[in-house]
């Protein structure tokens, strides 16, 4: 059985005692974890501090976005090529990118396939908005987004689908248990269309917005989730290490 995943988004923040604060709170609760595999995706600037702070500790280190170009003229852009020296992991079409820096699936499409080319495991999220949600079309909308997002790719070695409903990120409430497995449904089949039998072991899937210590159980537990994205409770070590302890004790 592959390890959950419990990915840290800190979006545009650092812990509010400080990154050094965060890892010593953090790293020693981390050793010899069975059923969890974590991560952490800080902004840009930290990640060579935190590359150097996680040396030899289990936790995985990605970035927020990247640029499909390998390099050039892209004033504030980063690129794989930057990224790999350090991060194992990117986190690629994130609603907060999608809706407020206008990015397109096409876009989408050329960052996975770029993450792919170098030794990066992309992180696609996909969900709707709350208007989609009342017109039923969640489907239709996540369905479109992975077909578009993906269409670039032939097989992926690893991939990782984050559902994210947008009405859920940063809201305090988590959707309910029967949407999330309603979706992870929705993209495991998707996922057996574009990729065939073999997605079930290349491509996991995971859930983000609003995961806390309180709702994670019901949410770890549901059927073929592999993990969460977590933003806000990620910024607090005793949240994150509770998370993380909470998978560690419904799995043993
Ligand atoms: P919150 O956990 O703060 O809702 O954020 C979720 C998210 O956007 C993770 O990528």
């Amino acid at each position: 059985m592959d390890k959950k995943l419990v990915i840290a988004n800190w979006k545009m923040n650092i812990p509010s005692k400080g990154i050094d604060h965060f890892l010593k709170s953090v790293i020693p609760e981390m050793t010899n974890l069975q059923y969890v595999q974590p991560g952490i995706c800080p902004p840009y600037l930290f990640i060579p501090q935190l590359f150097e702070l996680l040396d030899n500790s289990s936790i995985l280190l990605g970035a927020q976005n990247l640029h499909y170009e390998d390099n050039g003229a892209f004033t504030g852009e980063i690129s794989a090529q930057l990224l790999e020296t350090y991060c194992s992991l990117v986190i690629i079409g994130h609603s907060e990118r999608r809706h407020l820096f206008h990015e397109t699936d096409e876009e989408i499409s050329k960052k996975i396939q770029t993450a792919s080319h170098f030794n990066l495991t992309p992180i696609l999220c996909v969900g709707e908005n709350i208007t989609e949600r009342k017109n039923n079309l969640s489907s239709k909308i996540v369905t479109s987004q992975l077909i578009t997002g993906l269409s670039k790719i032939k097989k992926p070695n690893k991939l990782i689908i984050a559902y994210e409903p947008l009405w859920a990120i940063g809201s305090g409430n988590a959707a309910t248990p029967t949407d999330i497995e309603l979706m992870v449904k929705v993209i495991r089949q998707v996922m057996l269309e574009k990729f065939g039998v073999e997605s079930q072991n290349t491509v996991q899937i995971i859930y983000g917005g609003s995961v806390s210590e309180d709702n994670i159980t019901k949410i770890i537990t549901l059927p073929n989730m592999d993990g969460v994205l977590v933003g806000n409770a990620s910024l607090d070590p005793l949240q994150y290490n509770n998370i993380i302890k909470n998978i560690e004790t419904i799995t043993t």
